[in-house]
């Protein structure tokens, strides 16, 4: 284990409901520490270029249009292998089938509508970071 930082997302539908800070409590409770963080509107295009890796799948164009239909937090945590913990306490993808206390179970509302979005590998994390954010924008 080591010191990570990971992307994190509080989406459309989360914002829209005014869970902000009770989602970031959630991460400071378990030692993440938002290092970096702002409320942004990205358009149509940008969020087709973040889920690119998608791009095939049946729900891309649904995705791209729920991440760009409002705002959204994007954040950069930092603490003790960040990436894996963020994605354990976001639970499973499809609010329905995460586990009891996590994110997705307590804010998401169907399995696009999830709330949260982390990224899956250090590797993803620091691609998913340079997206939003400059160096200068990270101070740990
Ligand atoms: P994915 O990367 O598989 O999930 P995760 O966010 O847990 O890493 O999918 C990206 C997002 O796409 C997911 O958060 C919600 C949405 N999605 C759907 O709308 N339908 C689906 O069947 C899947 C698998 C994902
Ligand atoms: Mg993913």
């Amino acid at each position: 284990m080591s010191e990570q930082r990971t992307l994190s997302i509080i989406k459309q539908d989360a914002t829209a409901r005014n869970v902000t800070g009770s989602i970031n409590a959630r991460f400071e409770q378990a030692d993440l520490r938002i290092i970096a963080q702002k409320r942004i509107c990205v358009t149509k295009e940008q969020a087709k270029k973040f889920y690119e890796i998608h791009r095939e799948k049946a729900f891309y164009d649904s995705i791209c249009e729920h991440m760009s239909s409002g705002p959204i937090v994007v954040q950069v945590l930092q603490g003790e292998d960040a990436v894996a913990k963020n994605r354990e306490i976001m639970g499973a993808t499809n609010p329905a089938n995460a586990a009891i206390g996590t994110i997705r179970r307590d804010f998401g509302q169907s399995i696009e509508h999830n709330a949260v979005h982390g990224s899956d590998s250090e590797e993803n994390a620091a691609i998913e970071i340079a997206f939003f954010f400059n160096s200068l924008e990270l101070v740990g």
